[in-house]
């Protein structure tokens, strides 16, 4: 069954970019991620890929943080299992399918209303539990949200698109909501922010990115007394790289060695509030 590719304005097809990343992903002889359901709408939308140019490399790069985004999700969920979860500027990502929370926990998606509405029409019911259509920088998304519960909140590939103090804004909203909790997202490091300008892949995002980068991982504690660094991940020293074909391998190999270096590629930094 082919399915009408969604009518979206550029800031929200930037979901394509991971979203293709994940199907490419899955199209390897080893996966990293092996993420299906992304792989199904990318084939079910005939959605051109090609167009966005991701070299092998990205789509490894952005299944690779997923998963670890994932991993973060769940554990957290495996500690608290009557815990919140947010996906900040969900797309079309499926990720409540591959962490499966247990039904003790809530999981919801956020993301602008058009992006909400596309993912009933493209995704499983049950990769939805939740679904709030809001602008993440508004303050009203969180108002139906339990506020008596700890709370996960990741966002892949969204930091990119806001302003400094938008995010600043975001993590005060999600603090004075939720009594306790954990926030990660990718790192987007000033070297990221330059190598956007020039990537082919990063065209279709080009002028839509806003966010200065972040190259110190302790910098975000600055945005809020109680925002603490749990763990910085760089994903070069990661068990995954041994699964990466040999040239990538080699690369992150050498790059693991450099804490430096790994900065500047993928990364995904986790802090507790
Ligand atoms: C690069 S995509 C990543 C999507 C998804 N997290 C993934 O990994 O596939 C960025 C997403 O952030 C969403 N987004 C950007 N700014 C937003 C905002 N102010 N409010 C809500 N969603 C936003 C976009 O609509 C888009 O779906």
């Amino acid at each position: 069954m082919t399915c009408a590719i969604p009518a979206l304005t550029p800031l929200q097809a930037s979901l394509w970019l991971t979203l293709c990343g994940r199907a490419l992903d899955n199209r390897l002889p080893h996966p990293i991620l092996g993420d299906k359901t992304a792989d199904e709408v990318v084939r079910k939308t005939g959605y051109d890929y090609k167009q966005l140019r991701i070299p092998s490399s990205s789509a490894i790069y952005i299944a690779h943080r997923a998963r670890k985004l994932d991993e973060v999700a769940r554990r957290f969920i495996a500690r608290h299992p009557d815990a919140v979860g947010l996906d900040l500027g969900a797309g079309l990502d499926s990720r409540a399918l591959r962490i499966s929370p247990p039904p003790t926990a809530d999981w919801y998606d956020i993301d602008f209303p058009e992006v909400i509405a596309a993912r009933r029409e493209l995704l499983p019911d049950d990769a939805t539990p939740h679904g709030i259509g809001a602008d993440l920088t508004g303050s009203t998304w969180l108002d139906t949200l339990p506020t008596d519960r700890p709370a996960v909140a990741v966002a892949d590939g969204l930091i990119a698109f806001l302003a400094e103090e938008e995010m600043i804004s975001l993590v005060h909203r999600i603090i004075s909501h939720f009594p306790s909790g954990e926030i990660a997202f990718n790192g987007y490091s000033t070297f990221a922010v330059r190598m956007q300008k020039i990537a082919p892949v990063a065209q279709a995002i080009r002028d839509l990115s806003k966010f200065p980068g972040i190259d110190d991982p302790r910098a975000p504690e600055r945005w809020h007394p109680k925002l603490k660094l749990v763990r910085e991940i760089l994903c070069t020293r990661e068990p995954e790289v041994a699964r990466f074909p040999p040239v990538l391998r080699l690369m992150n190999r050498l790059s693991a060695r450099s804490a430096t270096l790994s900065r500047k590629g993928n990364t995904v930094l986790v802090y507790r509030f």
